[in-house]
C-alpha cells in the first residue's frame, strides 16, 4: 500500500502562445479548470496507471474548489484521508500552458499548509511513503522520520525547488527530481555523476525531459531514454513519472523496469490536457509499452553523454 502525503489543488489553466515574461501581458484562449495538485495528481498516477492500492493524506478548504479534487482521487481509487482546514480556501495553482507545451505554474497553497505532523494516519500496511514540497516543510520532515521508524520506504519527489535540511534527506530512501530542483539540493555545477555522488540518499531519480532520466542506485547508474510522443501539455507528465514509478517499485519491479513504465507514462500525460485527466490508465500504458520501439541504441547514447556517464 502505498501513502501519498500531500498537495490537492484545483487547477486554472490558460493556454497562450508563449509563457508572459516579467511586466507582459498575453492574449490566451478560454481558461479551463483541472484536478491537480503534485500531491493528488501523484496518488492518482500510483493507483490508475500504476494499479497500485493507494491512499492519500490531504487537506481541503470547505469550498466548492474541493468537489472536482475529491471525484478525480476517489474515481482513480485512491482512499483518503481528509483534512478540513478552518478559514482557508483549497489550494489553486494558476498554469500558462505554451504552444510548445511547456507551462509555468505559480500555487496558492491554501489548505494545503495547513497539514501538521498529527495529521499522519496509522501507518500500518503502508510499504511507502510519497511525498513532494507542497505543504509545510517541517511537516515533510516529521512524517519522513515517523515513516523510517515505522520500516517504510520514503519516496521524496523534491517539487518545487529548494534547499533541503540534511535531517530530512537522512529519512529519504528515494530521492526523485529534475535538473532544476537537483540544483537547488547540490551546492556546485559538475556532471550528474558528481551531483548524484553528494547527495547522502541511497537512491536518486533525474527527470531530464524530452531527453529521459538517470538514476544513481548506490553506486551504479541506470539511465532511460524518453519516449517520443506529440506533447501538448506537460503539466503532470513529472508527477505521473513519481507515482508510476513509486507503483512499480512497490509492486516489486526493479529500478529499470521502474523507470520504463514511468517514463512511458509520463510520455502519455504529455499527449493530453491537464494534469490527472492526462494520466493514462493502466491498460493505455501496457498498450503504449506493447507497441512502443525499443530504446534506440543513439538515444541511449546521447543520454548518457549528457549525463557524464561516457
Ligand atoms: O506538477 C503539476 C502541478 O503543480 C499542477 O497540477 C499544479 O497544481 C501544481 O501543483
Amino acid at each position: 500500500m502505498i501513502l501519498v502525503a500531500g498537495s490537492a489543488n484545483l487547477d486554472f489553466v490558460v493556454r497562450a502562445h508563449h509563457i508572459p515574461g516579467p511586466g507582459e501581458t498575453v492574449l490566451g484562449q478560454q481558461f479551463c479548470t483541472y484536478p491537480g495538485g503534485k500531491g493528488a495528481n501523484q496518488a492518482v498516477a500510483c493507483a490508475r496507471a500504476g494499479g497500485a492500492p493507494t491512499q492519500m493524506l490531504l487537506a481541503l478548504g470547505q469550498d466548492a474548489y474541493a468537489e472536482p479534487l475529491l471525484d478525480s482521487l476517489r474515481s482513480a481509487g485512491v482512499v483518503l484521508h481528509t483534512v478540513l482546514a478552518p478559514d482557508q480556501p483549497t489550494g489553486c495553482a494558476f498554469i500558462c500552458v505554451a504552444g510548445n507545451a511547456e507551462n509555468a505554474i505559480t500555487v496558492a497553497p491554501g489548505a494545503n499548509a495547513f497539514l501538521q505532523s498529527q495529521h499522519l494516519p496509522d501507518l500500518a500496511g503502508v510499504s511507502h511513503l510519497l511525498m513532494q514540497l507542497e505543504i509545510a516543510l517541517p511537516t515533510v520532515m516529521a512524517y519522513a522520520q515517523a515513516a523510517r521508524a515505522r520500516g517504510v520506504q520514503v519516496v521524496l519527489n523534491a517539487a518545487p525547488a529548494q534547499a533541503l535540511p540534511d535531517e530530512l534527506l537522512q529519512a529519504v530512501d528515494v530521492l526523485i527530481v529534475n535538473e532544476g530542483e537537483l540544483a537547488a539540493l547540490v551546492s556546485h555545477p559538475g556532471s550528474f555523476v558528481l551531483n548524484l555522488a553528494q547527495l547522502a540518499v541511497p537512491c536518486v531519480v533525474v527527470t531530464l525531459g524530452h531527453r529521459g532520466c538517470v538514476a544513481r542506485v548506490g553506486n551504479t547508474f541506470l539511465t532511460q531514454p524518453a519516449f517520443d510522443v506529440q506533447a501538448v501539455d506537460t503539466t503532470g507528465a513529472g508527477d505521473t513519472f513519481c507515482g508510476v514509478l513509486v507503483a512499480k517499485l512497490s509492486q516489486g519491479a526493479g529500478m529499470v523496469a521502474a523507470m520504463r513504465q514511468a517514463s512511458a507514462a509520463a510520455a502519455l500525460a504529455c499527449t493530453v490536457a491537464g494534469a490527472q485527466s492526462s494520466i493514462p490508465s493502466a491498460a493505455a500504458l501496457a498498450e503504449f509499452l506493447a507497441l512502443a520501439a525499443p530504446n534506440g541504441v543513439d538515444d541511449e547514447a546521447d543520454l548518457r553523454r549528457y549525463c557524464g556517464l561516457g
